[in-house]
């Protein structure tokens, strides 16, 4: 294990984003992460843990350690006749896993499929799209105290998954390094495709008794239509949260804008796209300097270059400013703002 000064972050997020690391060190195995945590006291210091470096934004050089987590391999743990549990090192690349599984047939994360980031990541804000979150599948999640170094099971339930939250973005928050989760997948998957898009897609294939395939390609073909590819385009998938309001709240707004849409989560609750709030207070398409929001989906935040996150960052308060202007809804960054 080396530890590397004054390293250029560029390349280790999504947004292309230009910032040093004093140091920066990359772990392989859980043991490294263990030594790490001992003999270099990082629970003492500050320091910054990088899966796919896909959710968060870059607004200054970091002072203290980056480490970058590696650890690959992919592990059959148990089987029955319904399920499989694999558990994933948190380094492997999670839409490499998804089509994985989708090749072996093994059902849960299709609707997940092209999600930017690696499987540590996955647990520590619940990735979710087209009608599925990973805690449906999460059996269990692994990760080093870093305050000891010592390994610790988080089961379903103690991970205390929300719409874009866990324990690990609260509570837990700079206590533990992630470095495996075991997914339990069906065996004999029932296929979410409750999701619009993904019908109309099947729809318009001839498809009527969709495979695994079908949907991770339907999936695929959605995401690659209105969301930037970071390789092409750097961003950071949505920037925003969607926001939940109250439904009392939600039936006043729809008096005033009566194509707000919204999706109740309880009775008194109801989430708004914020993409769809962002667009009508006119920033989808627009370029501001090196940055803006997307074109086709304005709730991703992109860099169109040379951009600073600093850049990124006073957009995102513009527009969490103009939308609390128009709507009263205050909007939260699901991207971790460092
Ligand atoms: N909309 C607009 N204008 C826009 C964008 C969206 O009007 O520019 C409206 C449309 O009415 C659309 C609705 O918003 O029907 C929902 O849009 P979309 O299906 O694109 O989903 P989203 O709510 O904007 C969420 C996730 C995405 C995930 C999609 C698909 C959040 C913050 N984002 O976006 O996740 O891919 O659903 O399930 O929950 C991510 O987290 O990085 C991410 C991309």
């Amino acid at each position: 294990m080396v530890i590397y000064q004054n390293i250029s972050l560029k390349p280790y997020n999504t947004f292309g984003l230009e910032a040093k690391a004093a140091q920066f060190v990359e772990c392989t195995t859980v043991e490294e992460v263990q030594v790490l945590c001992i003999t270099f006291n990082l629970g003492q210091r500050e320091i910054l843990v990088l899966g796919g470096g896909s959710n968060i934004l870059l607004t200054k050089d970091f002072d203290g350690m980056v480490v970058k987590m590696n650890l690959k391999g992919i592990e059959r743990v148990n089987e029955t006749e319904e399920h499989i549990y694999l558990k994933a090192n948190s380094g492997e690349n999670w839409h490499e896993f998804v089509l994985y599984c989708v090749e072996k047939g093994y059902g849960g994360i299709e609707n997940l499929s092209l999600i930017p980031g690696c499987i540590g990541a996955a647990p520590m804000q619940n990735i979710g799209a087209y009608g599925v979150e990973v805690k449906d599948v999460i059996e269990e999640v692994q990760a080093v105290e870093i305050s000891t170094g010592i390994i610790t099971s988080f089961n379903n339930a103690e991970c205390k998954f929300g719409y874009r939250e866990s324990i690990f973005k609260n509570e837990a928050k700079g206590k533990y390094i992630i470095t495996s989760v075991t997914y339990k997948l069906s065996k004999k998957p029932q296929l979410n495709i409750s999701y619009g898009a993904i019908k109309d897609v099947l729809q318009e294939k001839g498809i009527d008794t969709p495979s695994l395939k079908d949907i991770s390609d339907a999936v695929i073909a959605i995401r690659s239509s209105k969301l930037p590819d970071p390789k092409v385009l750097g961003n950071s998938g949505s920037f925003f949260k969607n926001p939940e309001i109250d439904s009392s709240i939600y039936a006043q707004l729809k008096n005033s804008y009566p194509a707000i849409p919204g999706y109740p989560t309880s009775s008194k609750q109801v989430k708004v796209p914020a993409g769809w709030l962002i667009e009508q207070c006119g920033w989808k398409g627009k370029h501001v300097g090196n940055t803006g929001a997307h074109k086709d989906q304005a709730l991703v935040l992109v860099n169109y270059g040379n951009a600073t996150g600093n850049e990124i960052f006073g957009l995102a308060l513009e527009i969490q400013k103009s939308v609390k202007d128009k709507f009263g809804i205050h909007i939260i960054p699901e991207v971790n703002i460092i």
